[in-house]
């Protein structure tokens, strides 16, 4: 073969790192260190990873499925609680959008590695109010409010300049005005009907506590195997 750039190409050789990982950081959790609702115990947690230094303790990453049943995932940020559920905002027209319009079911998973901790969510999900959307949208920088009336989020683009040039574009015209929060942006709510709380531990033996609602609205914590 020539002396091309692919013939020459080697791919990298990483070495995973070590995967005997002892957790070890923290106590074990009990059923008794846990608070009576699991998004006040999953509020307790966020605080203990930004004090643990987490540069972004809020990234959750969310889970949809397609109407082809296929699943997708993608990491988010938690924007806050509200009316017994998490709260994320993004666009409603791009994947996880449409795949959340037609499937309105969901699961969220923080991993907090400082901590050795994992969250996990389950439930329904809606669409927030345009109020609440409209409120959050004008808390955000400009630059931000521009970048979500420009993308087609999902979309595939020819060019990063195609892009650049539309956000120039809306900049120039909304010149001294608000930007209009777009009709296919806001808040989605997951309502959770699962929380798991996972602490790790030594040779593998987690810590694993789950509340799932009860008939009555009220939680049981199930203890799993890890
Ligand atoms: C740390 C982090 C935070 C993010 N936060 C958001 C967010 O809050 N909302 C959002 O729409 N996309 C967010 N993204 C981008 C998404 O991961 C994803 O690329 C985008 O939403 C498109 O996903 P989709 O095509 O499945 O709809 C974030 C990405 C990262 C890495």
């Amino acid at each position: 073969m020539a002396d091309t750039v692919a013939a020459r190409y080697e791919p990298p050789q990483v070495p995973m790192p070590n995967t005997a990982q002892q957790y070890t950081r923290n106590p074990p959790l009990n059923e008794s260190d846990l608070l009576p609702e699991p998004l006040d115990q999953l509020q307790a947690w966020l605080a203990d990873a930004q004090n643990a230094g987490m540069i972004e303790p809020g990234a959750m990453t969310l889970a949809t499925v397609g109407d082809d049943g296929r699943p997708s995932a993608r990491v988010v940020l938690c924007k806050g609680f509200s009316d017994g559920g998490i709260c994320f905002y993004t666009n409603y027209a791009g994947r996880k959008g449409r795949e959340l319009s037609a499937n309105p079911e969901a699961a969220l998973v923080f991993w907090w590695d400082k901590l050795e901790r994992q969250v996990r969510l389950e439930g329904p999900v809606e669409r927030m109010s345009r109020e609440e959307s409209l409120a959050y949208f004008r808390s955000r920088p400009r630059e931000s409010q521009l970048g979500a009336y420009s993308s087609q989020q999902s979309a595939i683009v020819a060019t990063r300049e195609e892009l650049d040039a539309r956000m120039l574009a809306h900049d120039e015209a909304f010149a001294g005005q608000d930007i209009p929060l777009p009709e296919h942006w806001g808040g989605f709510r997951l309502r959770p009907r699962a929380v798991e709380f996972w602490q790790g531990r030594s040779g593998r033996m987690h810590d694993r506590l789950r509340y799932v609602r009860n008939e009555t609205a009220s939680w049981r914590v199930e203890r799993l195997e890890p």
